[in-house]
């Protein structure tokens, strides 16, 4: 308790509020993360959900580490400060650079998307070639690579960062001549290698899915990481006893960008799937 008492002055609050009822923090580097909020939505309804889209600093793909370390505290100590009772880093790239420094940090649950990706490859391949695409700094820290081999330490991993996806993304182009053209050069290793399976290492590669499943080999499985972060999140709440009560109210979520939230509130619903009625603007840093 000591512990949590001295983080909880570091993190710059007065009482850290937990409690069953308070809501699950959620952040990304911007809209991608929505993705897991969505399954989130579908897994835990009795849960009320924070997001913070950092859309004023996106992307975190190409950053240094350190930078990423030091906006992915920033939103910590926000979501601290707004009384979640957990934290669900629904960005690869902060999950890759950051989680080791926030389980450490906060003082509440903290769950990435790395690990339960890696879990989930490793359910559905078959013969242990694995492939796994991310931003370059997803890539680069070697996180799924140390994940899926804490696990199985003779499955073949081949990684290849795809740079160019989330501003094709986000752009829209999702089923372009361009992005095929693309998405074939950056397979192309992976093919190759004859992986079974294709981790989708970053929140915004689940929307190139149909295009992606075109491309690859016959058979490929690709795994969208979002269920089972979501999974994951569950069984974190059910362990630390931290579950909401049962309600049959409709759950109001707030969702926060750091800029541009009238583009959030559009953009948000290509990746949510469903209305979101307001963007709050909170600026960090
Ligand atoms: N959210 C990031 C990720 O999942 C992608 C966007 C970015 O580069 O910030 O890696």
């Amino acid at each position: 308790r000591r512990l949590a008492a001295s983080r909880s002055r570091r993190v710059g609050v007065d009482s850290v509020v937990t409690g069953n009822s308070a809501p699950i923090g959620v952040f990304d580097s911007g809209i991608g993360g929505l993705t897991v909020v969505h399954e989130l939505e579908r897994q835990l309804p009795n849960e009320r959900i924070i997001y913070f889209g950092d859309t004023a600093r996106v992307p975190y793909g190409p950053k240094s580490p350190a930078t990423v370390e030091r906006y992915s505290r920033e939103i910590a100590d926000w979501l601290i400060g707004e009384g979640v009772k957990a934290i669900v880093v629904a960005c690869n790239t902060a999950t890759a650079h950051a989680l080791p420094m926030l389980r450490d940090y906060v003082p509440l649950p903290v769950i990435g998307v790395v690990e339960p990706g890696a879990r989930a490859a490793l359910r559905v391949t078959r013969s242990q070639v694995i492939g796994v695409i991310g931003t370059a700094g997803t890539i680069a820290s070697g996180a799924y690579v140390r994940a899926i081999h804490a696990i199985a330490p003779a499955a073949r991993v081949v990684a290849q960062p795809c740079p160019l996806f989330v501003p094709l993304v986000e752009e829209g182009w999702l089923d372009r001549d361009a992005t095929r053209l693309i998405a074939e050069e950056y397979l192309a290793p992976l093919a190759e290698a004859e992986v079974d399976t294709i981790v989708l290492g970053c929140t915004h590669y689940p929307l190139l899915a149909p295009l992606l499943g075109e491309i690859a080999q016959p058979g490929v499985r690709l795994i969208d990481s979002a269920a089972e972060t979501a999974a994951e999140t569950s069984r974190t709440l059910h362990e630390h006893g931290l579950e909401a009560p049962a309600t049959t109210a409709r759950l109001v979520h707030r969702f926060v960008a750091s800029d541009a939230p009238e583009h959030f509130l559009r953009v948000g619903q290509r990746f949510l799937g469903s209305a979101i009625d307001r963007v709050e603007k909170v600026t960090l840093g």
